[in-house]
């Protein structure tokens, strides 16, 4: 979609369709005026007789008959003036978008939406509401014609110059973050049999060979000269070779941060010989959802180029059984000496991230984020409106929830007491890789905590988050991209880590 910017009066344009947006009880800006008195007043009619209440995302297509330069108006209900927020923006521009291409119209022009935030802030949340929300993973789908109808471009108008340059940035913003969130959807979206490890390796050296980004891909026998049997052992039972998968953007420089983000990487958990009951495996292709939202994230720092040193770890795995594959009682090492019983290979998650984790120590960093589809307990208590966070520093966990916050990808805290580690102790091995049962999301990210020393890290249990059941105004059922923006948020935003915030409370 092609997304432009100009200054100029809207009710002046030809446009194919015009979107405007109205709150409910509507305060009728000098916008909407211009268009009503053109018309004349039909709008403020259709609201007195209530055939068009501007409740949140309820849209009215209105042909203008010749009294206006553009064909035809969409009204689309912002809601309550002051529930008016940027997310409500970013939904407003999603269900434009996606009612204007059901009709079939290719040429969208929209008004910047009435909110009093900085007017960058605004058109990025347009832009990014508009992309997320008319992408569709169409790749495998015969669509008939009308389905196949796509808008092809998007004009932001601005009638006050002052304003002009700050939507320009904006929209370029918002339109190059929500992209490479819809990237990492595609890769999600895409079966496990053609996303696999050795598939996501290539999308890194692929992205490595256009940015400045350094991708480097360890063998399986680089692996196992480093002790990564988490990674291998996991990967045992697949025909197809694990990767561990690194990003770098940057270099180390005195008195600069360096921040690793680490992405589960598990492209088709079947369970293993802990196998999983067929309802809703399939859905198990979404396992790699970490490694992609990071893989993204990384697509971004290369074109916005933020001042730190960044390092992306993304272990990749098929989780199979086989006559080659783990068994329930295995006892393995992962990298760093550690060992764990594995009494469930469906536990696998944590097995490849204690090996990533374990790496992280080689580059001294700052803070360690990992973003991961780790647990079916962390569905049931959150759903799909918040990631679970879990982690062992107070500031690193606040600039986490703020950039999570600020993209509307929130993060809910749930506690990391020493009492939880109770249930993952091994009578036989360092460490078990299943608690009891109980408080499934907690145990694993205890569990994740012994690969990790006093570097400042969080955990986001996105399980939850990652896939959506249902269309959402600007997330279609599927994969949704959820954590590119969150991390895009709290790497643009950073700034040098407090060293007395080393290892807070928990
Ligand atoms: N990938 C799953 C977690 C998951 C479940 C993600 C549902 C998305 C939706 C993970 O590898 C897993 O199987 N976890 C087990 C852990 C248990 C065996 C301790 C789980 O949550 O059941
Ligand atoms: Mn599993
Ligand atoms: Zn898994």
């Amino acid at each position: 979609m092609k997304l432009t910017v100009r200054y100029g009066m809207l009710v002046k344009e030809r446009a194919e369709t015009i979107v405007l947006g109205l709150f409910d009880a509507p305060r009728i800006t000098p916008v909407l005026k211009r268009f009503d008195k053109a018309l004349g007043g039909e709008i403020s009619r259709l609201i007195k007789s209530g055939d068009f209440r501007p409740r949140l995302n309820k849209t009215f297509l209105l042909p203008t008959y010749g009294l206006l330069p553009t064909k035809r108006l969409l009204l689309i209900g912002l809601g309550k003036e002051n529930e008016f927020t940027l997310d409500k923006v970013r939904q407003v521009s999603g269900t434009a978008l996606k009612t204007v291409q059901g009709f079939g119209i290719k040429g969208v022009t929209s008004q910047l939406y009435p909110l009093k935030d900085s007017v960058e802030q605004v058109s990025r949340a347009m832009a990014e509401g508009a992309v997320l929300g008319l992408y569709r993973f169409d790749r495998f789908k015969h669509l008939e014609p009308d389905e196949a109808k796509e808008v092809k471009s998007l004009t932001i108008m601005v009638e006050d110059k002052a304003r002009l340059g700050g939507a320009k940035v904006g929209a370029r913003r918002g339109q190059l973050i929500a992209e490479a969130a819809c990237q990492a959807r595609d890769l999600v979206n895409l079966p496990g049999s053609e996303a696999t490890p050795s598939m996501i390796a290539n999308e890194a050296k692929k992205l490595g060979r256009r940015s400045g980004i350094k991708v480097r891909v360890l063998s399986a026998d680089t692996m196992k000269r480093l002790g990564m049997n988490g990674v291998l052992g996991v990967g045992r039972g697949s025909a197809q070779p694990p990767k561990f998968v690194i990003l770098e953007y940057g270099k180390r420089r005195p008195g600069q941060d360096t921040v690793v983000l680490v992405g589960k990487g598990v492209t088709f958990d079947s369970g293993g010989i802990s196998i999983k009951p067929s309802q809703d495996m399939d859905k198990m292709k979404y396992d790699m959802a970490g490694a992609g939202t990071v893989l993204s994230a990384f697509r971004v720092f290369a074109r916005l180029r933020p001042k730190a040193h960044l390092v992306g770890l993304l272990p990749c795995v098929e989780n199979m059984p086989s006559g080659k594959a783990m068994k329930p009682g295995d006892i393995i090492s992962c990298m760093g000496g550690k060992t764990v019983e594995v009494a469930n290979t469906d536990a696998e998650g944590r097995l490849i991230l204690a090996d990533a984790l374990a790496y992280t120590k080689r580059y001294k960093p700052t803070a360690v984020v990992d973003i991961a589809t780790l647990t079916g307990a962390c569905v049931v208590a959150l759903g799909r409106m918040a990631m679970g966070m879990m982690g062992n520093n107070e500031e690193l966990r606040k600039r986490v929830r703020e950039a999570g916050d600020a993209a509307h990808e929130r993060v809910w805290e749930l506690p990391l007491w020493d009492e939880y580690g109770e249930a993952i102790k091994s009578t036989i091995a360092d460490v078990k890789n299943i608690g009891d049962g109980s408080a499934g999301t907690i145990t694993g990210a205890k569990f994740l905590e012994k690969f990790v020393d006093k570097t400042p890290w969080v955990h986001l249990d996105i399980a939850g988050v990652a896939w959506n059941d249902k269309d959402a105004p600007y997330i279609p059922k599927g994969a949704s991209g959820t954590g590119v923006r969150l991390l895009v948020e709290l790497i643009m935003n950073w700034k040098k880590f407090p060293a007395t915030a080393k290892r807070g409370k928990k």
